[in-house]
């Protein structure tokens, strides 16, 4: 059964500690956070200090996806702060064994995350090393952007990418997912599956994840 995890991107940061409140009691288990740099991606968002608030206000698991440069000078900051998840972009990660095997040795899960446009051949040396693999269903940068229709592909491609090769990584999708296809992007093959502006931007997050759950629930069935 794939998991939801909202994106506090689109929360209202001045009630955070509200708007994930009313997500644990929709039965939310893990929480999405930003992490952008005004480099690798044009937009700048947050770091460790949100983070070590949140670990303090919630006992989520906290899922860091790191849109930045030079991630491996951050990753003790990251963990330090609380953070239970942390993934890392391929494209911008010179040294991307290092950085997963250094996530792994302060005995957090490693996420290797992928834009739309990287093929998934960018993780043939790296799967085996992968707690889990995020896919980029949107260009990273802001939130509420439309959905990329053949990322659907890329999914079952992975999926079945995964099972050929025996490993054990999960499928994180990130970006434009709504009520209307949430259940389509669990039917090809995630396991988690981000949403930030369908959870937090129409005034009752608590119902809106609420909602996604039940479809993810009735999409099993
Ligand atoms: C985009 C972020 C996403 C985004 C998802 O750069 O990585 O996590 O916040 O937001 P929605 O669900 O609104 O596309
Ligand atoms: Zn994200």
């Amino acid at each position: 059964m794939a998991q939801l995890a909202p994106s506090i991107l689109s929360a209202d940061f001045s009630r955070l500690a509200s708007e994930i409140r009313a997500v644990e009691q929709a039965g939310v288990g893990i929480l999405h956070v930003d992490v952008m740099d005004g480099h690798f991606v044009p937009n700048i968002t947050i770091g460790p200090p949100v983070i070590r608030s949140l670990r303090k206000t919630t006992p989520l698991t906290l899922d860091a996806h790191l849109m930045i440069e030079n991630a491996d000078s951050f990753i003790d900051a990251f963990v330090d702060a609380g953070a239970d998840m942390i993934s890392v972009h391929v494209e911008a990660c010179r040294h991307l064994h290092r950085t997963i095997t250094s996530i792994k040795a302060r005995g957090r899960k490693a996420g290797v995350v992928l834009n739309p446009a990287t093929p998934l051949d960018a993780l043939e040396q790296i799967l085996p090393e992968a707690d889990y693999v995020l896919l980029m269903s949107v260009n990273p940068g802001w939130g509420g952007q439309q959905f990329i229709p053949h990322v659907k592909e890329k999914i079952a491609a992975l999926r079945g990418m995964i099972r050929g090769r025996g490993a054990t990584a999960l499928i994180e999708v990130d970006g434009g997912v709504t009520r209307d296809n949430i259940a389509a992007v669990a039917a090809a093959g995630a396991d988690i599956i981000v949403a930030g502006n369908a959870v937090f931007t129409g005034g009752d997050p608590r119902a809106a994840a609420a909602e996604l759950i039940a479809l993810l629930n009735s999409s099993r069935s």
